[in-house]
Order: C-alpha cells, then sequence, then structure tokens
C-alpha cells in the first residue's frame, strides 16, 4: 500500500490565482493584438531582470541552452579552445562549449557544497584555457570569493550558469552579476515557471548588441532588414514573457517559501548520519530551486523505487557530464577521472520541491526516506 495517497512529485509549476488571472487576461490581449512575438511583455522581462542585474545588459532567449551558447560564441570559443565546467550539471552547460568547437574540461566538485572547487579550476587551467562556466547548482552560490582570483589570474572569461540561481544572492550580491556573460532558464520546474525561455546576462554592452541581432536571425529588426550575422532563432515570444512576468516581481516570496522548506527538510535531517545535507555558504542566500542530500547508506536506486512506490518522485542531479556515452566517446572520459564527482554523484538524492509543497508533505519525504535507509544494512 502506498504510504500516501497521492503523489508527492519532484518538481511542479505552480502559479496563484492572482498570477493565473494576470497570465490569461494578457495571453488574450496579446492573441487578438497578433502581437506574438517581439512586444512588450518580452520587453517588460528584459526591463525586470536588468534591474535586477545591473549593471548587466540583459537579453530574453527561448533557453538557457541558447542563452549558453551565445555566451560561447562571444566569449570568442573555437577549436581548441578549452573551457573548463563541472560535472555534476546538465549537459546544456557543456554541450554549448561542443556547439562552437571547444573541449569542455571538467573539474571537480567540492564534496561539501557540490559545487566547483575553486582550487580544481585552478588545477585545469592550461595554455588553451580561454573560459570557466560555473553551475550555482541547486541555487546555492559557487564560492565566488576564491574563484574570482582566478579568474582574473587568468584572464579567463567567466560564464555563470544560473539555470537554478534566479534571485540568489552571494554576499548581497546578484548570482548572474560576477561574469562576463550569465544564463538563465525559465524551464518550467525553475525557479520562476516559463512555457521554456532563457535570459542572456552580459556585462559589456557590444556584447549584449551582439547578442540581440544573433538572437535574431542575424538581423538588427524585422522583415527583410540587413543580415550581419549568422544567426540563430532564439527568440522568446510574448507568450512565454507573460508567464514570467506573471512571477518575476515576486521572485523575493518565491525564493522565501523554497527557503522555509529546505529549512524544514533540513530541520528533519539533522543528526541522522544516514544523509548528508550539502553546505550553504556564509552570507548567501541560495534561490533553492532544488534540495539535493548525499546518502551515506542504502542504496540509492532501491531507494528511489521503493520511494515512487511509495508515491514519491525522486531525481537525480545529476549523473556525471564526463561518463555519458557521447563524452567517453568523444573525449575518452573513464570512470575515475573525477573520483570526487563520481563519487558524490553516485550517491545524491534530490527530493521534490516546488512551491505549494506542504511541511507535511516535506516531513513525509523525510520520514519515508529514513525508515528506508535506516531499514537497510549497506
Ligand atoms: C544547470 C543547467 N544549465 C542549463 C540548463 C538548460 O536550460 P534550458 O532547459 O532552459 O535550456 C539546465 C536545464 O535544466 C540546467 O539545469
Amino acid at each position: 500500500m502506498p504510504v500516501n495517497p497521492r503523489m508527492i512529485p519532484f518538481a511542479k509549476p505552480h502559479f496563484n490565482n492572482d498570477w493565473l488571472s494576470q497570465i490569461l487576461s494578457n495571453v488574450e490581449e496579446t492573441l487578438l493584438s497578433g502581437q506574438l512575438t517581439h512586444g512588450k511583455h518580452v520587453q517588460s522581462v528584459e526591463d525586470y531582470f536588468a534591474r535586477l542585474l545591473s549593471p548587466m545588459h540583459v537579453a530574453t532567449t527561448n533557453s538557457c541552452t541558447a542563452s549558453l551558447h551565445l555566451a560561447m560564441i562571444l566569449a570568442g570559443i573555437g577549436k581548441g579552445d578549452e573551457v573548463i565546467v563541472p560535472s555534476n550539471t546538465f549537459a546544456a552547460t557543456a554541450n554549448a562549449v561542443v556547439y562552437c568547437g571547444g573541449t569542455p574540461v571538467f573539474a571537480e566538485i567540492d564534496p561539501h557544497t557540490l559545487n566547483i572547487d575553486p582550487a580544481a579550476i585552478s588545477e585545469a587551467v592550461s595554455k588553451k584555457t580561454k573560459a570557466v562556466t560555473i553551475v550555482h547548482l541547486g541555487g546555492l552560490p559557487c564560492d565566488m570569493r576564491r574563484i574570482m582570483p582566478v579568474i582574473k589570474k587568468n584572464n579567463l572569461v567567466l560564464v555563470e550558469d544560473c539555470a537554478h540561481a534566479h534571485g540568489a544572492l552571494y554576499q548581497e550580491r546578484q548570482c548572474g552579476t560576477f561574469g562576463e556573460f550569465s544564463c538563465f532558464s525559465f524551464y518550467p520546474t525553475k525557479v520562476i515557471a516559463g512555457p521554456e525561455g532563457g535570459l542572456l546576462a552580459a556585462s559589456d554592452l557590444k556584447a549584449d548588441a551582439k547578442a540581440r541581432i544573433l538572437i535574431n536571425q542575424g538581423r538588427g529588426g524585422f522583415g527583410p532588414a540587413e543580415i550581419s550575422e549568422i544567426g540563430y532563432n532564439y527568440r522568446m515570444n510574448e507568450l512565454q514573457a507573460i508567464v514570467v512576468e506573471a512571477q518575476m516581481g515576486h521572485l523575493e516570496e518565491i525564493i522565501r517559501i523554497r527557503t522555509e522548506l529546505v529549512a524544514r527538510y533540513r530541520r528533519n535531517l539533522t543528526g541522522h548520519s544516514s544523509v548528508t545535507v550539502p553546505t550553504v555558504l556564509a552570507n548567501t542566500q541560495p534561490s533553492y530551486y532544488s534540495f539535493t542530500v548525499i546518502l551515506n547508506q542504502g542504496n540509492r536506486d532501491e531507494i528511489r523505487a521503493q520511494l515512487l512506490n511509495d508515491q514519491i518522485e525522486t531525481s537525480i542531479m545529476y549523473h556525471p557530464v564526463h561518463l555519458q556515452p557521447i563524452y567517453r566517446k568523444m573525449y575518452g572520459y573513464k570512470p575515475g577521472s573525477l573520483p570526487t564527482t563520481e563519487d558524490i554523484c553516485s550517491r545524491i538524492l534530490s527530493l521534490p520541491l516546488y512551491l505549494s509543497m506542504s511541511a507535511n508533505d516535506v516531513d513525509a519525504v523525510c520520514a519515508r526516506l529514513l525508515s528506508l535507509q535506516e531499514g537497510t544494512n549497506t
């Protein structure tokens, strides 16, 4: 018999009644107006995030993947260039390097924070290194105090993958304002949920101007405008922007709710040696896109299967990218290449976390997880 009569999903977009009515009336107005792309809602999303991420310049895109691709193009990545990335990330972080003919070089993570290890970045720098992409994983800010000197000393371009980190703060400074480029996602499960969508923030006005041309098929405008670049269709449309717009002004409230849910998870799991909860750096405010724990006991696959049987959905964020079949084939990575990342990634489990999750559901997940672990001897 399932423990819970209803599914506790791993993630779920949530639109409260106010957001929903704003979205529906704007969708209706937009559909009737015929201005389905490149209109006032896209502009309002860009204005909001340009203020939030000031002094960065912000362009909307149709995904974080597109933004990462643009960041690599604008960073000048090409054949023979190396870009240092963590391996415990979504493949898009590394794929963007490959799109441009560059080589992703995977650096180890800090086993406590699960974010890229600043010392490992230093060790991975070679004569070919041109850029570093860091990921504020799960919305937990990376160790910028230790990362920035490595970037500056080696004269590298810093790209921040902020797919999880909308509104996350490192020492009161927004994640996404440290690098030359930062890339955000509005995938449905993200801190701000969209029907897909993304942002590219650039520290340099000229890079932003070029990004806007690349996003829009290589043109400065619409219609038969002059094509000055081989561009892409990476535009966010008005319907995507409307959904983002309804939530963006409530980012602090969204993060507060996520922070409270994570605080409850932490309280419930504290003192249980079967589970380690990742370290959050002092003076940071994570956005808490996700809540990942490290299992010290029990078989992860069996625990996941049993949780699912009890209507509790979990995920693994992430399986190391360097060991994915295509990366092994292209670059010859083998198990043992990144021992810390591989050990941690073999034991991580991401637990349900979403805006409409109740405290009771957090308690139910913790109780079931701990009882499953304590019932095992491995
Ligand atoms: C760390 C990270 N980077 C990039 C992406 C790609 O985002 P998108 O789905 O918006 O292309 C994701 C998506 O989940 C992600 O988790």
